[in-house]
C-alpha cells in the first residue's frame, strides 16, 4: 500500500473543533496538507481555519446525520477539486455510566455518535477509495476498547466495536491497497477528559498524542495504541483469565 501524501489529495478530520481532532488537523496543515475539518461547532472550525490560512476547509457536520455526511463528502471533494486520500474518523463522545446509573439515553447517544456516526463516514468514503484503490483511514477508538473498564459501560462497548470494525475491514482494504489503522489513545488532556474526577495515569498533552497518531499513520501501522505505559498493561490484562482481570482492574482503579 502506498501511504498517501499531501500531493495525492486532501485529508478529512472529523471532530476537529476541539481536542485530538483539532490538533491532528493543525499538525496535518503544518505538514503541508489541505485538510477538510468537520464537527458541529462551526465557529471553532472557523477559528482553526483562521490559524492556518489556505490550508483548512470548513465543513460543519453532525456525523449522526447519514444524508448530511454523504453530501459533505461530495461537497468536500468538489470544493477541493481533489479526492480525500486520508481520513481520520475521530469524532466521539464519552458519557460516564455504571450499573446503578445505566441509562438507555446515554447508551443511545454514544452508540449514535461513536459507532453509527463513524459508520456513516465510512459508508460515504469507502466506495471512492475502493474504486481508486488508494487512500488511508484512521479510526479513533480508545484503550477502553481493549476491555470493559469500570465507569465506561457504553463507551467501552462503542470503542471495542470500532476496534472489531477496523480489524474486519482490514482484510478487504488490504486487497484494495487502502490503508486502515485503529487508534487507541490512553488519557489525553482535552475537554473530554477535563470532566473526569478520577486519577488519569500517564495523562498526555494533546500535541504529543497528535504527533504519535500522525507518525504511526505515516508508517501505516494498524494498531496505534499509546502511551506504552498504559497500553501494554491493558493489552496484557485482556488475555488474563477473567477472575484475574477483574481483580487486577478493580484494584488498580480502586473501584
Ligand atoms: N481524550 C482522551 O483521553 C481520549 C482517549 C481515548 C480516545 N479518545 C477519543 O478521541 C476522540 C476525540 O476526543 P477528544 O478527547 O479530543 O474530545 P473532545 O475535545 O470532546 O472532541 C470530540 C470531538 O468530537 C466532535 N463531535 C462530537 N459529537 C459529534 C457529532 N455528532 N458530529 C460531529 N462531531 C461530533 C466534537 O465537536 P462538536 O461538539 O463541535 O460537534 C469534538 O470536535 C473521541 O473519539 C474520543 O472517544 C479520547
Amino acid at each position: 500500500m502506498k501511504i498517501p501524501t499531501a500531493s495525492d489529495g486532501i485529508a478529512w478530520v472529523t471532530g476537529a473543533s476541539s481536542g485530538i481532532g483539532r490538533e491532528v488537523a493543525a499538525q496535518l496543515a503544518q505538514a503541508g496538507w489541505v485538510v477538510a475539518v468537520s464537527a458541529r461547532r462551526a465557529d471553532e472550525l472557523e477559528s482553526l481555519a483562521a490559524a492556518h490560512p489556505g490550508k483548512i476547509l470548513v465543513f460543519p457536520l453532525d456525523i449522526t446525520d447519514e444524508v448530511a455526511v454523504r453530501a459533505a463528502v461530495l461537497q468536500i471533494e468538489a470544493a477541493a477539486g481533489r479526492p480525500i486520500v486520508r481520513v481520520i474518523l475521530n469524532a466521539g463522545t464519552y458519557l460516564r455510566d455504571t450499573a446503578p446509573d445505566f441509562d438507555i439515553a446515554k447508551f443511545k447517544t454514544q452508540i449514535d455518535v461513536n459507532l453509527l456516526g463513524t459508520a456513516n463516514c465510512l459508508a460515504a468514503i469507502l466506495p471512492n477509495m475502493l474504486a481508486a484503490k488508494r487512500g488511508q483511514i484512521g479510526i479513533v477508538s480508545s484503550l477502553a476498547g481493549l476491555a470493559g473498564l469500570p465507569g465506561a459501560v457504553t463507551y467501552s462497548t462503542t470503542k471495542a466495536g470500532l476496534l472489531a470494525m477496523a480489524q474486519s475491514l482490514k482484510f478487504d482494504l488490504d486487497r484494495a491497497n487502502v490503508g486502515i489503522s485503529v487508534i487507541l489513545p490512553g488519557f489525553v488532556k482535552t475537554p473530554l477528559t477535563a470532566k473526569n474526577k478520577f486519577p488519569m495515569p500517564f495523562l498526555m498533552e494533546v500535541s504529543d498524542a497528535a504527533k504519535i497518531i500522525l507518525r504511526e499513520l505515516d508508517k501505516n501501522k494498524f494498531l496505534i495504541a499509546f502511551p506504552g505505559g498504559l497500553a501494554w498493561p491493558l493489552r496484557f490484562l485482556r488475555i488474563l483469565p477473567a477472575p484475574l482481570y477483574f481483580a487486577l482492574v478493580a484494584r488498580t482503579t480502586k473501584w
